[in-house]
C-alpha cells in the first residue's frame, strides 16, 4: 500500500492541505484505493520551539519508507532568513533529488484569465524547473559584511548532466502527453557560459525527437509573449529561478496561485507534491486560502501513484466547482476554504 507524508507546513499550508487530504481520503475509503496518509510536523512552529528544521534520519526516513510527499506550504513571519523553508522544502529537493518540478498552468475556465482574450485555444502551458542547481544551491557566501565595501555571490550553477535530464524530462514529457512544441526559456545574450551549454544541450537532446518542435528564447521576451499570445506555448523547460517565475506568471495567466500544483520528481526514485504557492501569511486564518492548487497536486500524486482515473476525476470535480462558482474570493466567488473542500467532495460523491 502506498505511504504519503503529508507535511501541511505554515500560514495557509495546513488550511488548504486539510481539504487535499479530505479529497484523497474519500476516495481511499468510499472508493477503496489503497493509500497510507502519515502527518509529518515539519514547520515554523517546530524550527522555533526546536531549533532544528528537519533532521537527517527524518531525511533518511522519507526517502526510505515513504513512496511520495504531500506538502503545504513553508514560510512564516517569524523566520525572516526563511532558513526552515530552505532546509525543508530545498531540502528534500536536493536530498531527494526531484530534479523535474512540473508546473502545469491550464485554464480551466475562460472568465478566470485576467487577459481581455485568452485566445481561442486556450491555456496549457508546463513549464519543465530545472529543481536541483542553477542559483538555488547556496554556493557562495558574504566577504567585508558589514563594511563599506561588503559584497555577495549567490553562485549559478549548470551541469551537463542536471541540464541534459531536465531537457530530456520536457521533450519526454511532451511527447508523452500529446504536446508538440517545447520552448527553452534562458539568457543566453547575457550569460553566455550557462547559455551556450544549455543551448548545445538543448539541440543535441531536441535531436532525438525529430516530431516535436523546439525553439530558444530570451526569458524576457518569453515573459512579454506569454501573456501576449499564451496559447501558443506548450512545454517551456528552463533553469530553476526562470522556472520558478514564469510559473507564477503561468499561474496568473489562468486564475492566478490558488489553481496551480505541481509535481516535484525524480522518477523511479521519489517524489513530491505542492502547491505552486506558499504560505500567504496575508490571508492565512481568514479561510479565503483558496484550496483548489493543494487538490489538484493530489491528483498529481493520484496520476503519479497510477491511479489515473481518480486523478481525472478530481480534476473534472475541481472543474465542475468552478463552472458552479462554487469557490473561494480570488476566483470571484463567496466560499470559504472548507466549503470549497464540502464543494470538491460532493462532486467527487455525486460522480463516484
Ligand atoms: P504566496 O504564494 O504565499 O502569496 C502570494 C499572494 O498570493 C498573496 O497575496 C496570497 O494571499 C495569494 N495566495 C497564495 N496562495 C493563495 C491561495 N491558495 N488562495 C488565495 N490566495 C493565495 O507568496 P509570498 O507572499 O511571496 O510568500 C509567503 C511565504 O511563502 C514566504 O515565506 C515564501 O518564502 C513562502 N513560499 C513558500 C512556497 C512553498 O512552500 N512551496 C512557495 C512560495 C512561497
Ligand atoms: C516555490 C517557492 C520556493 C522556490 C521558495 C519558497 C524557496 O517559491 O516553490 O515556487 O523558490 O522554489
Ligand atoms: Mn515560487
Amino acid at each position: 500500500m502506498p505511504r504519503i507524508a503529508v507535511i501541511p507546513g505554515d500560514g495557509i499550508g495546513p488550511e488548504v492541505t486539510r481539504q487535499a487530504v479530505r479529497v484523497l481520503r474519500l476516495l481511499s475509503e468510499e472508493r477503496g484505493l489503497p493509500l497510507e496518509l502519515v502527518e509529518w510536523d515539519l514547520g515554523a512552529e517546530r524550527y522555533l520551539r526546536t531549533g532544528t528544521a528537519i533532521t537527517e534520519a527524518e531525511f533518511a526516513e522519507l526517502e526510505r519508507d515513504y513512496h511520495a510527499i504531500l506538502l503545504g506550504a513553508l514560510g512564516d513571519p517569524r523566520v525572516p532568513d526563511n532558513a526552515h523553508t530552505r532546509a525543508i522544502l530545498l531540502g528534500l529537493r536536493f536530498r531527494l533529488d526531484l530534479y523535474i518540478n512540473l508546473r502545469p498552468a491550464r485554464l480551466l475556465h475562460p472568465r478566470l484569465s485576467p487577459l481581455k482574450d485568452p485566445g481561442e485555444h486556450g491555456i496549457d502551458i508546463v513549464v519543465v524547473r530545472e529543481n536541483t542547481e542553477g542559483l538555488y544551491t547556496g554556493i557562495g557566501g558574504q566577504f567585508k559584511r558589514g563594511t563599506p565595501d561588503e559584497l555577495a555571490l549567490e553562485q549559478d550553477v549548470n551541469t551537463r548532466k542536471g541540464i541534459e535530464r531536465i531537457v530530456r524530462a520536457a521533450f519526454e514529457y511532451a511527447r508523452a502527453t500529446g504536446r508538440r512544441r517545447v520552448t527553452l526559456a534562458d539568457k543566453a545574450n547575457a550569460m553566455p557560459h550557462a547559455g551556450e551549454l544549455w543551448r548545445r544541450t538543448f539541440a543535441e537532446v531536441a535531436a532525438e525527437y525529430p516530431d516535436i518542435e523546439r525553439e530558444a528564447l530570451y526569458i524576457d521576451a518569453l515573459a512579454l509573449d506569454l501573456v501576449r499570445r499564451p496559447g501558443r506555448y506548450q512545454v517551456i523547460v528552463t533553469s530553476n529561478l526562470f522556472g520558478d517565475i514564469l510559473s507564477d506568471l503561468a499561474a496568473a495567466l489562468v486564475g492566478g496561485l490558488g489553481l496551480a500544483p505541481s509535481a516535484n520528481l525524480h522518477p523511479g526514485r521519489h517524489a513530491l507534491f505542492e502547491p505552486v504557492h506558499g504560505s500567504a501569511p496575508d490571508i492565512a486564518g481568514t479561510g479565503r486560502a483558496n484550496p483548489l492548487a493543494a487538490i489538484l497536486s493530489a491528483a498529481l500524486l493520484l496520476d503519479h501513484l497510477g491511479y489515473a482515473r481518480e486523478a481525472a476525476r478530481v480534476e473534472a470535480a475541481v472543474r465542475a466547482t468552478i463552472e458552479r462558482g462554487e469557490t473561494t474570493p480570488d476566483l470571484g466567488g463567496t466560499l470559504d476554504t472548507e466549503r470549497v473542500g464540502d464543494a470538491v467532495c460532493a462532486e467527487l460523491r455525486r460522480s463516484g
